[in-house]
């Protein structure tokens, strides 16, 4: 397997890094942000969510952000649907792409999304046909691939199964999260390898959340098995409402240096990165998330 020699990082910390905040984040400061996120190079920004209000309060303005940002040529900004009621919404909002979600495991699936797996894949076949009536490209998540906070293990043959449905509804790419960040390298690799044997490996991404700090090591495994899409969270943001004790994805930064160090294409700019994480931080009165940031801003101070 060769390392790819171009990554495509998906930004998803307006979605995945402020989903979870308590405290009220104006619609301003979130559209700053992605406007940030794209003068930074990040060419894939999900924006944030069209689901219920009762369920996750902070994304109810998302379509008041989808209105207020600056559209980039060639930037693609996505949001997260999980029923015909969210993709109607988003459609309305002028959303151009779309993210499904399932779950790996029935109590997750339970929790986050109030149905099982099966349910869940069906409500996503009418979600499917409107998109592709709309020419909106729709990509595929699965929560807990390398473990469940409710049932513990996940057998990496589940996931197989759930992303083989997704790729065959019409997903593009199919999502790999490790919403707990209980999986490591070694484990990563095995997923990959089971799953590709179903699923194309270009037609994978990986979705590591940083909580056990083993995101980076495992992205690196993810590049071994020749997957060239990541997702990330500028400054680390972020967590699950929905995964107790979840923190943020791995920061943006920490896989830009990672990328950089291995000669990986990315069209991300540094600098502007961190000042894109360093802005939202102060907004949220957070310390910046990712150990690249916290590091170059010192060496910036001296
Ligand atoms: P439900 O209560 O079963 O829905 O929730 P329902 O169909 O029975 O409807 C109940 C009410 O919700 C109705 O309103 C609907 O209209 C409304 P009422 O008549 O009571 O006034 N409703 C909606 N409102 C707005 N937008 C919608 C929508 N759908 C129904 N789309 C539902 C089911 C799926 C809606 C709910 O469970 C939900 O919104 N869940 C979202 C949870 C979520 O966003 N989690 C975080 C994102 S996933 C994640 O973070 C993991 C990921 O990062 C990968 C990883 O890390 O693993 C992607
Ligand atoms: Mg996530």
């Amino acid at each position: 397997m060769t390392i790819p020699k171009k990554v495509r990082l998906v930004e998803v910390g307006p979605r995945d890094g402020l989903q979870n905040e308590k405290q009220p984040i104006s619609v301003a400061d979130k559209v700053r942000l992605v406007d940030d996120l794209s003068a930074a190079g990040l060419g894939y920004i999900e924006v944030g969510s069209f689901v219920s209000p009762k369920w996750v309060p902070q994304m109810a303005g998302s379509a008041e952000v989808f209105a207020g940002i600056t559209y980039r040529p060639g930037v693609t900004y996505a949001a997260l649907a999980p029923n015909m009621k969210g993709f109607e919404a988003a459609l309305e909002a002028g959303v151009k792409e779309v993210a499904v979600f399932a779950a790996a495991s029935e109590a997750f699936s339970q929790k986050n999304i109030n149905c099982s797996i099966a349910e869940s894949l069906e409500r996503f076949v009418p979600l499917m046909d409107a998109a592709r009536a709309n020419g909106i490209r729709v990509r595929g998540y699965i929560s807990c691939v390398l473990g469940c906070p409710y049932e513990g293990e996940v057998p990496a043959g589940q996931v197989a199964a759930i992303a083989a449905q997704l790729d065959a509804m019409g997903c593009y790419e199919v999502s790999l999260g490790d919403t707990i960040g209980t999986g490591t390298a070694g484990a990563t690799r095995q997923l990959f390898e089971v799953v590709g044997a179903r699923v194309p490996r270009e037609r994978l991404a990986g979705h590591f959340h940083d909580t056990y700090g083993q995101a980076v090591a495992n992205v690196h495994a993810g590049l071994l098995e020749g997957i060239a899409v990541f997702d990330s969270s500028v400054a680390g943001l972020g967590g699950c409402p929905y995964a107790k004790g979840a923190t943020g994805n791995v920061a943006t930064e920490d896989l830009l240096y990672l990328m950089n160090g291995m000669g990986i294409e990315t069209g991300i700019d540094m600098d502007r990165l961190v000042d894109a994480g360093q802005r939202i931080c102060a907004v949220l009165g957070k310390e910046n998330g990712s150990r690249v940031a916290r590091a170059l801003l010192a060496k910036r101070s001296r």
